[in-house]
């Protein structure tokens, strides 16, 4: 089995590549261009623990370059490519009345057009292989589902994440694509670092969370290889919860 990880340098990204790799995938860990060196950090340690993987460069918001990423990965696969993670994904946190055009075009570009054509370019590789079939695993937010603060621009990409997965479960699934959206509430990961800084924030979080803690990136991991594999062949169209009962309130 044959996975491709976008933004897989880091956070849950670099978690789904792990265990995609425990699970016995060969993982294509891509990552930005300027931060390849985080990729081949993955790399290196999956191989290290007896997986297979490789490092390639990946801009979501550039087109001939996700063009070019799919087709190497599904080259070196020998022409298959099974699993899409679409996990690359960036925040501008900005109230409502200050969100700027360019900040709006970024999040809007990586977390929702990026994440379009990048699950278009893997479906016409799972459509034409022999035997057709794959799966994609789009990492959206519980902040796809429900809103909150500071967000607009995120919300709304990560709730077209959401809907975007219905569009292509039903399309693609006479080719037996499945594409399902994983929606975690925050979790510990570079991203969110600074954020859980800031005590009140922090408190607001967990007060929402009835697990009472933040998620963890293996946790949204296992999501993913479960949404990736066999054993959720009739799961598709799902928007699957990894939020320690944030959105159930
Ligand atoms: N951390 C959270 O609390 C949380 C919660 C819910 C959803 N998510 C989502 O999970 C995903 C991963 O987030 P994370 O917390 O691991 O963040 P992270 O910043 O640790 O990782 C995101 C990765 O995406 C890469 N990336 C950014 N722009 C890219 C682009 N244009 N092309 C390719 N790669 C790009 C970054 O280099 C980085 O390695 C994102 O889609 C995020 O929105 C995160």
């Amino acid at each position: 089995m044959t996975a491709l990880v976008t933004g897989a340098g880091s956070g849950i990204g670099q978690a789904a590549a792990r265990a995609l790799a425990a699970a016995g995938a060969r993982v294509a860990v891509t990552e930005l261009p300027d931060r390849l060196e985080r990729a081949e950090a993955t790399v290196a340690e999956i191989q290290a623990a007896g997986g297979e993987a490789l490092p390639v460069p990946l801009d979501v918001r550039d087109l001939a370059s996700i063009t070019e990423c799919v087709a190497r990965v599904a080259d070196a696969g020998g022409g298959r490519l099974d699993v899409l993670v679409n996990n690359a994904g960036i925040n501008v946190r900005q109230p409502a009345f200050e969100v700027t055009e360019e900040a709006w075009d970024l999040v809007l570009d990586t977390n929702l057009k990026g994440l379009f054509f990048a699950a278009q370019a893997a479906g016409r590789v799972m459509r034409d292989q022999a035997p057709p079939g794959g799966s994609i695993v789009n990492v959206a937010s519980t902040m796809g589902l429900v809103g909150y603060y500071d967000r607009t621009a995120y919300c709304a990409s990560k709730a077209g994440a959401v809907n975007l997965s219905r569009v292509l479960a039903i399309e693609w699934a006479p080719h037996q694509i499945r594409v399902n959206a994983v929606c975690p509430a925050f979790v510990e990961t570079p991203l969110t670092s600074a954020l859980f800084a800031n005590e009140a924030i922090k408190t607001d979080i967990l007060h929402r969370t009835p697990a009472g803690r933040l998620v963890m990136p293996d946790e949204v991991a296992a999501a993913i290889v479960f949404l990736a594999g066999p054993a959720s062949r009739m799961v598709t169209g799902a928007a699957l919860t990894v939020d320690g009962g944030w959105t159930a309130i």
